[in-house]
Order: structure tokens, then C-alpha cells, then sequence
């Protein structure tokens, strides 16, 4: 279904048109002085120049032949040459009577779906999750949705860090402490033990332990690098204690990813492309791409309209070994040839801005995409603590994801407690619900790319522009509609009536833009995009809200158009807040 901004627009056009003007001037845009208007359209300034004409003049004959306009209620002609606009409150009704209709509120779907695989979440196997691993995770979730909800096909891709040294280091550590397990004797030639010879708890400190032991003796981190090329290698003891590893470790990786309602299509890793790699560098080294360069292979990347430095991309170490690069660079080959996605969404931490420079540029140069494959990083900020540092423990420590997530949760249980009074089990279900909206909206109202201050108590406020006041908008609507449903007076078909009120009004409009901002969240990748949608959306309800007496009004069928307007509201409130990647409670 058409945009509203396009209709509108549309009947500005032809009003150009019928004055003797260029059409193309008649592009209206939402109002910057919405206490005199509601859209505005600044063609007659565009237009002075060349029809040799006061904009006034352009202005007053154009609003001159609106009339009789079916759009406009309002068409005024300003100083220096604006034209102010108001759309009818019919105009406006029949739209949103459009949308209730329609699949996804009348949202078009792409004639070609194109496939797109987004990289996110970042998690490396064996290491906890810390908050670092926070905002691809929280970000990437919301990009899926976003374009899984505008109608493409999307596989989203944990791409796990599960092939380096910290697999190495818990090995040479293992053996260390157990040198008598089966997988250390390199005669052995049976099955291995089905289970793990540690527990996730004894994971958790076996790694740390080693990556501490390693900075300080360099003969242990000369045995963690050996031990890491034997299983690289293909040791079949090694092999079968990194099949453990990755068991206790992907099943916690997962625990804590549901907790953050955060889910992938596929749990691949670094290790999945190993195979892949002698090839690929067989073929670069045979088309030219790669040379030896100070005994290292690497691919020349640099570009002539380059104003920095873009060093080439190594392939592979002096001494033969892959690096990061290389196993990015197979694993968008292995995407070519398994799904042949027509784009690629990464997103980690900024710093690594210029090495996917380097990556997508090696990968165009090497043929190893189609030219028209999109590639995109989306590079985020950091997630600050209120001293503008990156976010730390009290004691300056790396926090654990679960560690903040259950300071929020804390934080958020106690606020709802001070609110109800008592806490019964799903009070408590409620307190993980609002708190989940709360880091998450905290997270996605910024700009990706911008660093942000994590602030707990600004987070889970019930006012302002948080998840948490979302929520209680959502909450307040749903406990309306339930008052009118007590009352046996829920309508059976969902009627849009004409505003009667200005607050009425301004939320149908805030409603009817809802198309056209879930299309630009798409295609800019911005679900700050939907954040700053649904935050003037709950405040337009609430103004109309507080200005209404829905559930003792006595007309039927305004009460019934009331009702509609709510249901519409909580649908589009709702679709909006799961594509941002939480939910909303039935009671707060
Ligand atoms: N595991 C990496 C890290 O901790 C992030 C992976 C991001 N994805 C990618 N395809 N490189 O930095």
C-alpha cells in the first residue's frame, strides 16, 4: 500500500501541476513547525529561481487550486514562500481503515526478497560472554527482524571464534592437570568417552587460568601454540577434546543468548571453513591476486582514490599459519556457494572498521563475490560507564554478561516491587520482561555507530525515552481494552473513525507513518529508526490518552472508533518492539 507521505505528496504534485508548475516540486515532508502544521511542502522556494517568480507568488497559486482537495483540509501560502498543510481527518481515517486490512499494517513486500546472511553476536567458545559481546548481539538480533519482518530472506550467523588459541590453551592446561586422559596417548585407538572430562564450571576457570599462566611463562604459550597447530592438524585426541569443549561451551553460549531473546539460524564457527582454505589460497596465488610479501601471502587491496592507508590483506603468516582474515574470507566463500546471498551484514565493535575494509575489498578483488553481492559492516560504539570509560566492573574488571544482566534484573524487580507492593511469580516474570526492554532500548536508541553511556537508573525509568515507559504504554493500552471487553463492549469489526480531537488526530498520524519508517530501518540498517518511531507514537497515545474518557464514553460508535484506534496502536506498538528484539508483559 502506497506511503502516506507519497499519497500526500502526490496531490501536492498535481496541485503544481495544475498551477502551470513543475510536478516535481510538490514533495511534501513532515512539518518542522508542527504548532502551525502538519506537513509542509518548500517547492515554491525551489521553484523561484527558475520560473522567475516571488516563492509567494508560486505558493499562493498553488494552494489557490487545492480548494477542493479531497487531501488537504489546509493549504496556506506563508512568507517567504512555504506552503503549510493540513490533511483531512477523512483522508487520514480511510488510510488507517486501510491498514487494520492489510498484512503488516499495509507495509509493501519486496518484489525480489533478496537473501541476506547477518554475521553477529561475535561469541568466542570457551571464553565467557562479557559485556563487549552486548551490542552486536542486541543490534544484529534487530537488524534480522527488521529484515525478516520487511519480507527478506535472512539467515542469521553466530559465526563463533572457536579455532584459536584458547582452544590450545585449555588443552595444554588439561594435560597439565590429567596427563593420563585417553586423549593425550597418542597410541590410542579407541572410541572417545562420550563425556566431557570437565564441567562447564570447570571450564570457566580452567581458561582463564591458562590465558593467565601463558602472558607470564613463554614456554607455556609456546606448548598452548603448539598444542593449538596439532589440532589444527588434525589430532584425533585434540580433535575429540575440542568436540567437548564446544559441547559444554555452545550449550552455555545459547543459555545466555535466550536470556537476551537473542536466536540464530546457524551456529557456525572459524572451525567450519578450515577445510576450505588450502584451496582458496591455491586460487589466489593462481590468478595473481596473492604474492609473497616479507614471507607472508597477502593480497594488495589499496585503491587509488584511497586518502588513508589501506595495508594489504595477509592470507597467510611467514610461518603458513591462517589468520582471522583468512578464515573470513573462506567463510564468504562457503556463504557463495552454499546460500548465494545477495548481501552480508556484519556487525562487531568499530575498531575492526578497516579490517573489513580490507576483507570486502580482497573479497571483490578476488572474484570470491558476485560484483553486485552487497557486503556491509556496521560498526559499533562503545557502551560507556557514566565516568565515559568503557563500561567495567567496580573494581575496573571485564563484567560478565550475566553479571549486568542480573543487575538489571535486580534493579528492575526492585522498582516494580516498589511500585506493586507484593511479588508473585509473575511479577517476577514481568521484572525479566521490562528489564530485557530496558538494556535493549537503552542499547538500540542510539545510533549504532555512537558510543553511549550505560546508565542502569536512566534505563529502567517508567518515564522518558525507554524501554520500559514503551512497555507501560503497551501495558496501559492493553488494561483499557480489557476494561471495554469487562464491559461486553468490544466492537466485532474493527471501525476507524474521523479524529475529534487534535490528540486524536496527531496519533492517526503518527500511525500512518508507520510503512514508511519500517522501510527506512531497513534500508539504512537503523532500528534507532523504530526506537525513535515508537517513542513519538507512545507519546501522541498518551497525550490522547489523558485528554479521553474511552471506557465511559456512551456513543457506541465513537467508542467503537476509539477502541479500533487502540487496537491498531498496541498491534503497531507490538510488531515494533519484537522487531527491536523484546516483548511487553500483560500487566506491569
Ligand atoms: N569473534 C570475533 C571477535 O571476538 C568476532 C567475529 C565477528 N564476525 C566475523 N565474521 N569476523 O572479535
Amino acid at each position: 500500500m502506497e506511503k502516506f507521505l507519497d499519497l500526500i505528496s502526490e496531490e501536492m504534485k498535481a496541485a503544481f501541476e495544475a498551477a502551470g508548475y513543475d510536478r516535481e516540486l510538490g514533495k511534501v515532508t513532515l512539518s518542522n513547525r508542527p504548532d502551525l502544521c502538519e506537513y509542509q511542502c518548500n517547492g515554491a522556494m525551489a521553484g523561484a529561481k527558475s520560473y522567475k517568480k516571488a516563492p509567494i507568488m508560486i505558493a499562493q497559486a498553488v494552494a489557490q487550486t487545492c480548494k477542493e482537495s479531497k487531501v488537504f483540509s489546509e493549504v496556506s501560502a506563508v512568507a517567504p514562500g512555504f506552503l503549510n498543510l493540513k490533511v483531512k481527518e477523512g483522508f487520514v481515517a480511510e488510510y488507517l481503515g486501510q491498514m487494520v486490512k492489510k498484512p503488516k499494517f499495509g507495509l509493501d513486500m519486496p518484489e525480489n526478497p533478496g537473501k541476506i546472511i547477518v554475521d553477529y553476536g561475535g561469541a568466542n567458545v570457551a571464553k565467557p560472554l562479557h559485556v563487549g559481546h552486548l551490542r552486536p548481539a542486541i543490534i544484529g538480533e534487530s537488524i534480522k527482524r527488521i529484515a525478516k519482518y520487511t519480507g527478506h530472506d535472512v539467515i542469521g550467523d553466530i559465526h563463533m571464534g572457536d579455532w584459536g588459541l584458547q582452544m590450545g590453551l585449555i588443552i595444554t592446561e588439561l594435560k597439565m592437570r590429567q596427563p593420563e586422559l585417553v586423549y593425550f596417548d597418542q597410541e590410542y585407538e579407541g572410541e572417545y568417552p562420550k563425556e566431557p572430562p570437565f564441567t562447564l564450571t570447570e571450564l570457566e576457570e580452567i581458561y582463564p587460568t591458562a590465558s593467565g599462566k601463558s602472558k607470564e611463562d613463554a614456554s607455556y604459550k609456546a606448548l598452548a601454540m603448539e598444542a593449538t597447530v596439532m589440532l589444527q592438524n588434525g589430532n584425533k585426541g585434540y580433535r575429540a577434546l575440542w568436540q567437548h569443549i564446544m559441547d559444554v561451551s555452545i550449550a552455555d553460549l545459547k543459555r545466555n543468548y535466550d536470556n537476551l531473546d537473542v536466536e540464530f539460524d546457524l551456529w557456525k564457527g572459524e572451525s567450519d571453513v578450515q577445510e576450505l582454505i588450502p584451496g582458496m589460497v591455491d586460487y589466489l596465488k593462481k590468478e595473481g591476486y596473492a604474492y609473497m610479501s616479507e614471507g607472508a601471502l597477502v593480497v594488495d587491496v589499496k585503491e587509488e582514490t584511497d586518502t588513508k592507508e589501506i595495508p594489504p590483506c595477509i592470507i597467510l603468516k611467514s610461518d603458513g599459519a591462517s589468520l582471522y582474515n583468512t578464515t573470513d574470507l573462506a567463510t564468504i566463500m562457503d556463504r557463495m556457494e552454499q546460500y548465494h546471498p545477495d548481501k552480508m551484514i556484519y556487525i562487531t565493535d568499530k575498531r575492526q572498521d578497516l579490517y573489513f575494509e580490507q576483507i570486502f575489498r580482497c573479497a571483490r578483488k578476488a572474484k570470491l563475490v558476485e560484483p553486485e553481492t552487497e557486503l556491509l559492516h556496521i560498526g559499533h560504539g562503545t557502551m560507556n560507564g557514566k565516568d565515559g570509560k568503557p563500561f567495567k566492573t567496580r573494581t575496573g574488571g571485564v563484567m560478565r554478561l550475566e553479571v549486568l544482566m542480573q543487575e538489571i534484573n535486580d534493579e528492575m524487580y526492585r522498582k516494580i516491587e516498589e511500585s506493586r507492593g507484593e511479588m508473585d511469580e509473575e511479577a517476577k516474570e514481568t521484572a525479566k520482561t521490562v528489564a530485557l526492554s530496558a538494556i535493549k532500548y537503552g542499547d538500540l536508541s542510539n545510533q549504532a555507530s555512537k558510543d553511549y553511556v550505560f546508565d542502569i537508573d536512566k534505563f529502567t525509568s517508567f518515564e522518558g525515552d525507554t524501554g520500559p515507559y514503551i512497555l507501560y504504554t503497551i501495558v496501559r493500552i492493553k488494561s483499557i481494552l480489557n476494561k471495554v471487553k469487562e464491559q461486553g463492549s468490544l466492537p466485532e469489526e474493527l471501525m476507524i473513525r474521523e479524529a475529534d480531537s487534535v490528540s486524536e488526530k496527531d496519533l492517526m498520524l503518527q500511525i500512518a507513518g508507520f510503512n514508511a519508517m519500517m522501510e527506512t530501518a531497513y534500508e539504512e540498517t537503523a532500528p534507532h529508526k523504530v526506537c525513535a518511531y515508537i517513542y513519538d507514537l507512545a507519546n501522541a497515545f498518551n497525550r490522547f490518552y489523558h485528554e479521553t474518557r474511552i471506557v465511559s464514553e456512551e456513543d457506541p460508535d465513537k467508542k467503537a472508533g476509539w477502541v479500533a484506534l487502540l487496537m491498531l496502536s498496541r498491534d503497531i506498538l507490538e510488531t515494533c518492539i519484537d522487531v527491536l528484539g523484546f516483548s511487553a508483559p500483560e500487566r506491569m
